[in-house]
């Protein structure tokens, strides 16, 4: 995909790996990025002056909606959707407290917002001739960790879906990319990156994600993402005997 002259939609970018996209996509993109926290946005757009930000919470149906229409009125020509916001919540494997709320947690953001901004989209695609979706996925969907486990479970049903979609869109002109990432340096770990493996920084995963997409790559895999792949296929207790250590 050539990604000069689009107009994308790029779910939280006001920090972290999707601040880092808006970076690298705004000179030639129109960028739309969103997010809770208007703080977080009015520093992004102060960094980035380019872009535009809209305030939403993506787990909430009627915000969400109204983001969709939003971007549907004010910008038609939109024809990428880079679905990156995420969120985990972190539960005690033994205690297993707050489990509920957790799970729903999780699934609202990690898959029923994605999906269903997919879905949103779609008849909008459809008729724009050609158009991109990228889904934001984990190494964890191969190799989950206990101590999150809705989400890892929440990112492997995305996993599922966008491989799903792609196959029912192959005759169309929209394309469908997953981007299956390692550890990465960003606020999603509140100050608490385990201290043994070295997290990738945020631009460079930024940077890779958007090399693999700009060759076409449906799957990609970046960095220690692609050792789980392999480890969950060829040493699945060992792998995640492994990931759980860390
Ligand atoms: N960092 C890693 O190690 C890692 C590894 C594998 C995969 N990933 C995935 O990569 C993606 C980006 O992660 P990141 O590390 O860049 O996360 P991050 O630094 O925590 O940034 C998350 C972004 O999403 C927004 N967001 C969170 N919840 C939202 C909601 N309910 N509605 C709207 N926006 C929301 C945040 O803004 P607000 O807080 O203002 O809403 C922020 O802009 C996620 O899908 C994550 O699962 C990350």
């Amino acid at each position: 995909m050539k990604i000069s002259g689009k107009t994308i939609l790029l779910t939280g970018g006001s920090e972290g790996i999707g601040f880092e996209l808006a970076r690298l996509l705004k000179d030639e993109n129109t960028v739309i990025i969103c997010g809770r926290n208007a703080d977080k946005l009015a520093q992004a757009k102060k960094a980035l002056p380019e872009i535009v930000t809209i305030s939403a919470d993506l787990s909430v149906a009627a915000q969400r909606n109204t983001l969709v229409d939003r971007v549907l009125s004010d910008f038609p020509q939109t024809s990428v959707l880079i679905n990156n916001a995420g969120g985990r919540q972190v539960i005690d494997p033994q205690k297993r407290c707050g489990v509920e709320d957790a799970l729903y947690s999780d699934f609202e953001l990690n898959v029923l917002a994605p999906v269903l901004l997919c879905e949103n989209f779609l008849p909008h695609f459809r008729s724009q001739g050609a158009a991109t979706i990228v889904n934001i996925t984990t190494g964890l969907i191969f190799l989950p960790k206990a101590s999150y486990p809705f989400y890892c479970a929440a990112k492997a049903a995305l996993h599922s879906y966008t491989q799903s979609l792609r196959w029912s869109l192959r005759a169309t002109p929209i394309r469908v990319h997953e981007v299956i990432l390692p550890l990465v340096n960003t606020p999603f770990h509140k100050g608490q990156l385990p201290g043994t493996v070295r997290a990738m920084d945020a631009a460079q995963a930024a940077s890779l994600c958007l090399k693999e997409l700009t060759r076409g790559t449906e799957e990609i895999s970046i960095g220690k993402a692609r050792l789980a792949r392999q480890l969950a296929f060829l040493f699945p207790r060992k792998g995640i005997s492994l990931i759980n250590r860390i």
